[in-house]
């Protein structure tokens, strides 16, 4: 076992892990940090998805040990402390851009990532970049809107779901 010490939403946590354990194990089971979820462990559904140093990262493709002393950000870090959404999470609720919510905090950090890099994409360059997270419920529409909305753009010509 090796310890490992990273920054987690701007707090310092350090914890054991195996040479093995996958950065989503570590967030998940390691600091109980649940938001982060787990839909494939091979890299293809996104839902594990989080920032790591800046860079949007599928938290099952990086060892945690590859994170050792890294800035790492998790859905948990986006409302505020006293629970009020951050302004992605309350357009994804306002746009119904969830049904079970499993891809959800993926999505959130993909949007996060995408606004940062590209604060007004068109509908086309959102559903380019939502291509490595699935969502199995939505039809992508809904949340298409949502970031379209998060983005402070018209959302009226996304078709409705
Ligand atoms: S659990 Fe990581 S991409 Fe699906
Ligand atoms: S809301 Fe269910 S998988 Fe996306």
């Amino acid at each position: 076992m090796t310890q490992v010490t990273m920054t987690v939403n701007g707090k310092a946590v350090s914890g054991e892990a195996e040479g093995r354990t996958l950065l989503s194990q570590f967030l998940r089971d390691g600091l109980g940090l649940t938001g982060t979820h787990v839909g494939c462990d091979t890299s293809q559904c996104g839902a594990c998805s989080v920032h790591v140093n800046g860079k949007l990262v599928k938290s099952c493709t990086m060892f945690a040990i590859e994170a050792d002393g890294a800035e790492v950000l998790t859905v948990e870090g986006e409302a505020d402390e006293d629970g009020t959404l951050s302004t992605i999470q309350q357009a994804f609720q306002d746009h119904h851009g969830l049904q079970c919510g499993f891809c959800t905090p993926g999505m959130v950090m993909a949007t996060k990532s995408l606004l940062a890099a590209n604060p007004k994409p068109t509908e086309a360059e959102i559903r380019v970049y939502l291509s490595g997270n699935i969502c199995r419920c939505t039809g992508y529409h809904n949340i298409v809107k949502a970031i379209m909305a998060a983005s402070g753009q018209d959302v009226s010509a996304i078709a409705a779901e």
